[in-house]
C-alpha cells in the first residue's frame, strides 16, 4: 500500500476517541515509517474550524509519542474539513482536497481510508454521503467502525441491514481494540506453535477457564453513556467474547499467507465455536452495581446516571461449549468497574493431579496457565516442585514469562492497539476484525440474557468502590468449579 496514494479522513475528528486514539495511532505510524509526508489526513466533524485551529487542538494529544520535529511535519499532512453528517455537500467539499492532493501524487492509485469515530445513530447517515461523493475511483475504500454494533439482536439487525445496503462486508473494517492487544494477537502462535499446549487444550486436561476484566476506576465522566449499556454490552459481547472465541476456537485451516480469504479462516473458525455455546442459565449469572466510598462517589451518585439505574457495572457470566472439546468446561467471564485492581487476564485451571495424596502425603493444587493481558503482559504457569533443600515438601511456583524482563528491548515499544489495527486496515487483512456473523452469533449469546436482566429478574447486587466485587460471585465462581488455593501469589 505504501507504493500508492493514501489519504486518511476521520469523522468526529473533534471528539474523544479521534484525540485519544486515532489521530496518536495514526502519529504512531507516521514515526514508524508506514505513513509519509505524501499522504494526507483529513479530519472531518460538525464544528468549524481552520486547519491550524484544528492543529493547535489536537497537539496536546501527540507530543508524549514523538518530537517536536515529528509533531509538526505529522500535523503538517493534517487538514480539516467541516460538515453535517448527513450534508452530502460538505463531504464533497472535503472529497474535492482529497482529489487536488492525490492529483500531485505519481501514483496512478489512489486508496482512501474513513475512519468512523463517531456515535452509532450517525453511521448510515455518514456512510451515505461517503458512498455518493468520498470514494475512491482509482484504488480501494475501506472503513473503519467501532462498537457499538447494536444493543441486542434485533437493533444490531437493523443496523447491519442499513450498512450492507450502503457498503460491501469487504471493505467494512469492525475495529474491536481488543483484538489488537499484543497478548490477544499472541493467544493463536502460544496455541498453535507450541506442541506441548495444545494436546492439553481441551476437556481432557483443562477444568475451568475464566476470563477476568478488572478497573480500579469507576465510569468517570462517562456515566451517562454507560447507563445505556451496563458492563455486557461495553466489554464482555465484544473485547471478552472476543478473546474467548480466540482461545476456544478449532485450529483454522490456515493462518498466513497472501490473499484476502486467509483472515477468514480464522473469523470462521470464530464464528463455529460461538455456534457451540449454549443458552446462558440464569442462576449462573451474578451482577452487581458499585456504591461510593469515603473518597470515590458510588455510581448513581454520577449526575449522568438515573437515580434508579439498574444497570449493572459488574458481572459474572458462565458460558458453556457444547462441543466435543469443551463440554463440561466452565467458562466463567467476570468483568467489573471500580474494583480493588486493574487487570485483564486468562486463568486457565488444570485437572489436579492423580492420587497426589497417595504419592505426596498432601492435596496438590492444580496447575494454572494464567495469560496476563495487562498491564505487565506476561504468561506464567502455576507449577508444583520440590522444596528446595532437605524438605521432600511439594511447593508451588512458577514458571514466569513476563514480557518486560525477557523482552526488554521491544517491551517499552510495544504497540497501541489501534495503532496496529490501523496499519491492518492499510494492508487490508481482516483478521483481527469482526466479521458481522460474528456479531450475529454473539448477539445471540447475550439478547436473552440482556432481556431478562432489562424485565428486571436479576437483583443487582451493591459492591463498594474498590472491593472484589459481590461475594456472590466468588461462590458462583466457585459453585462452577472454579479452586482458590490462596496461598501462592504471583508478583507482577
Ligand atoms: C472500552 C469500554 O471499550 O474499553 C471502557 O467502553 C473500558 O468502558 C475500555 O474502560 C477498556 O479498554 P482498555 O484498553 O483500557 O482495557
Amino acid at each position: 500500500f505504501m507504493k500508492e496514494a493514501l489519504s486518511v479522513v476521520v469523522i468526529g475528528a473533534s471528539g474523544d476517541l479521534a484525540k485519544k486514539k486515532t489521530y496518536p495511532s495514526l502519529f504512531s505510524l507516521y514515526t514508524s515509517g508506514f505513513l509519509s509526508d505524501s499522504n494526507m489526513i483529513c479530519g472531518y466533524a460538525r464544528s468549524k474550524m481552520s486547519d491550524d485551529e484544528f492543529r493547535d487542538k489536537m497537539r496536546p494529544f501527540l507530543i508524549k509519542h514523538g518530537s517536536d520535529d515529528q509533531v509538526e511535519s505529522f500535523l503538517r499532512l493534517c487538514i480539516y474539513s467541516s460538515g453535517g453528517y448527513d450534508d452530502a455537500k460538505a463531504m464533497s467539499a472535503a472529497a474535492a482536497k482529497l482529489e487536488a492532493h492525490e492529483a500531485q501524487q505519481t501514483s496512478s492509485k489512489a486508496n482512501r481510508v474513513y475512519y468512523f469515530a463517531i456515535p452509532p445513530n450517525v453511521f448510515t447517515d455518514v456512510a451515505a454521503i461517503i458512498k455518493e461523493v468520498g470514494m475512491s475511483t482509482t484504488g480501494w475504500t475501506r472503513v473503519i467502525v467501532e462498537k457499538p454494533f447494536g444493543k441486542d439482536s434485533e437493533s444490531f439487525e437493523q443496523l447491519d441491514r442499513d450498512m450492507s445496503a450502503i457498503f460491501t462486508e469487504d471493505i467494512v473494517y469492525r475495529i474491536d481494540h481488543y483484538l489488537g492487544k499484543e497478548m490477544t494477537q499472541n493467544l493463536s502462535s502460544l496455541r498453535f506453535a507450541n506442541t506441548f499446549l495444545e494436546p492439553i487444550w481441551n476437556r481432557n486436561h483443562i477444568s475451568s477457564v475464566m476470563i477476568s476484566f478488572k478497573e480500579d476506576f469507576g465510569t468517570q465522566g462517562r456515566g451517562g453513556y454507560f447507563d445505556q449499556y451496563g458492563i455486557i454490552r461495553d466489554v464482555m459481547q465484544n473485547h471478552l467474547i472476543q478473546v474467548l472465541t480466540l482461545f476456544a476456537m478449532e485450529p483454522p485451516t490456515k493462518f498466513a499467507g497472501e490473499g484476502s480469504e486467509i483472515s477468514e479462516h480464522v473469523r470462521d473458525e470464530k464464528v463455529k465455536v460461538l455456534r457451540a455455546f449454549d443458552p446462558v442459565q440464569l442462576d449462573e449469572v451474578v451482577l452487581g452495581q458499585y456504591l461510593g466510598n469515603e473518597k470515590e462517589p458510588g455510581y448513581k451518585e454520577d449526575k449522568t446516571v438515573p437515580d434508579d439505574s439498574v444497570t449493572p457495572t459488574y458481572a459474572v457470566v458462565v458460558f458453556r461449549i457444547n462441543n466435543p472439546r469443551w463440554d463440561g468446561v466452565p467458562f466463567i467471564m467476570r468483568a467489573g468497574k471500580a474494583l480493588n485492581e486493574r487487570k485483564t487476564e486468562i486463568r486457565i485451571q488444570f485437572k489436579r493431579p492423580p492420587a497426589s495424596t497417595f504419592m505426596f502425603e498432601t492435596d496438590v493444587p492444580a496447575n494454572e496457565l494464567v495469560v496476563r493481558v495487562q498491564p505487565g503482559e506476561a504468561i506464567y504457569m502455576k507449577t508444583n516442585v520440590k522444596e528446595p533443600g532437605l524438605s521432600n515438601d511439594i511447593v508451588t511456583t512458577e514458571l514466569d514469562l513476563s514480557y518486560n524482563k525477557r523482552f526488554q528491548d521491544t517491551y517499552s515499544q510495544l504497540p497501541d492497539a489501534y495503532t496496529r489495527l490501523i496499519l491492518d486496515t492499510l494492508r487490508g487483512d481482516k483478521s483481527s476484525f469482526v466479521r458481522d456473523d460474528e456479531l450475529r452469533e454473539s448477539w445471540k449469546v447475550f439478547t436473552p440474557l440482556l432481556k431478562s436482566i432489562e424485565d428486571k429478574r436479576f437483583k443487582l447486587i451493591p459492591y463498594e468502590y474498590g472491593s472484589r466485587g459481590p461475594e456472590q460471585a466468588d461462590e458462583l465462581i466457585m459453585r462452577v468449579g472454579f479452586k482458590y488455593t490462596g496461598t501462592y501469589k504471583w508478583h507482577p
